[in-house]
């Protein structure tokens, strides 16, 4: 491969913004006059501070937080949070609900049962595959909270709107669609998402947590693992991964700047969105796999006629400039992921392509 930069439909690590990109190349060895790159910048230094603090309050603008909500930075990825949440939120006599919709609420579902949390699994979508969002939810009526996976990465489904649960707090796993659309922040106790797909580099979990449920962990948990530790030291605790929250403080400045704001990432996605459903749809040839009203704007899954042409497709389209269409290695097929960084000009490449490829063996 050249030196040339591809269409990157990787599932994340994924896609950064060009002009982020750019950026940190700029900056990257004397950051803001320090005469040190930002991964040589002391995370006590007024430098790191300023960073840290943009980004907490562009997270609360882009979403319209209101002062409930702590901005957290923490590690272990989106998998740590699996296992925080009932550590965290579920005493003794606690228990919570939560639907599962694929691979990430599976092992969701896992890491409260490992810890022997008194949990509910009430809805599924597994009798079809994981292939839509299950409607209609039954709450257990004392429930602290009930676990989402908002947009399911693997399978290319995603909750179009979020279910009314009677207050009961929503918990949500939002690592492939968090900054995609605008949200209703009153039914969310916690939003959590690792950063790689579509807000930065790997390395960095952001957290969104409502006072109150904060004011649930305990004391008896080690100090890393408590949501409270993050909050009273501004997640700075211990040396927090700076590079990282850098760059999402920089991928968050380009959609408020350069993108306009929610309201346009989310009109830009749903036109990127809609140019590949239409065609597929249209097709014949590529079928896509996720139910029709459950489809994900992020990961777009589908199949070919056989897996060799599913192969040959990926294949094709790596030479010509498009990458990471492989679908996910425990479904196979084929997946265009189309964060918020991917271009609406990726889309329109990787559609000519798919019509060029299916003239050439349909
Ligand atoms: C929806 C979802 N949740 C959780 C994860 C796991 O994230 P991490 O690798 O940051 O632990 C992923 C990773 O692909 C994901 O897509």
């Amino acid at each position: 491969m050249g030196t040339e930069r591809i269409h990157n439909f990787n599932a994340g690590p994924a896609a950064l913004p060009l002009p982020v990109l750019e950026e940190i190349q700029d900056s990257f060895l004397n950051f803001a006059g320090s005469g040190m790159s930002v991964m040589e910048i002391s995370h006590r230094s007024k430098w790191f501070d300023d960073v840290i603090n943009d980004a907490i309050e562009r997270v609360q603008r882009i979403l319209q937080l209101d002062g409930r909500f702590h901005v957290l930075f923490l590690q272990g990825g989106a998998s740590m949070q699996f296992c925080m949440v009932p550590m965290n939120f579920l005493s003794k006599n606690d228990t919570a609900d939560y639907v599962n919709t694929g691979t990430w609420s599976t092992k969701a579902i896992k890491e409260a049962q490992i810890q022997g949390k008194s949990i509910q699994v009430i809805a599924s979508s597994e009798d079809q595959n994981f292939a839509y969002i299950p409607k209609n939810l039954q709450l257990t009526p004392n429930a602290t909270y009930v676990h989402i996976t908002s947009n399911n990465t693997i399978k290319g489904t995603q909750w179009s709107t979020f279910p009314d649960t009677g207050g009961i707090p929503i918990v949500s796993d939002m690592s492939s669609d968090i900054f995609s659309r605008p949200l209703d922040v009153d039914k969310f106790g916690l939003i959590y998402a690792g950063a790689q797909k579509n807000m930065g580099p790997a390395g960095v979990c952001l957290a969104i947590i409502r006072e109150d449920l904060l004011a649930r962990t305990p004391e008896e948990i080690p100090t890393m693992l408590r949501y409270s530790t993050y909050a009273q030291k501004n997640s700075m605790f211990n040396t927090p991964p700076c590079f990282a929250i850098y760059t999402v403080q920089l991928v968050l400045k380009w959609l408020e700047e350069t993108i306009g704001g929610l309201d346009k990432m989310t009109a830009l996605n749903q036109e990127k969105a809609n140019l590949l459903y239409d065609y597929m749809d249209q097709s014949g040839f590529y079928k896509g796999t996720a139910e029709q009203e459950s489809r994900s704007l992020m990961n777009v899954t589908f199949r070919l006629p056989s897996e060799d042409l599913e192969k040959k497709f990926v294949a094709e389209a790596l030479k010509n400039g498009l990458g990471g269409l492989k679908g996910h290695r425990s479904v196979g097929g084929c997946r265009a992921s189309i964060y918020n960084p991917t271009p609406l000009a990726a889309v329109s490449a990787l559609v000519d392509f798919m019509k060029t490829f299916e003239q050439k063996y349909g």
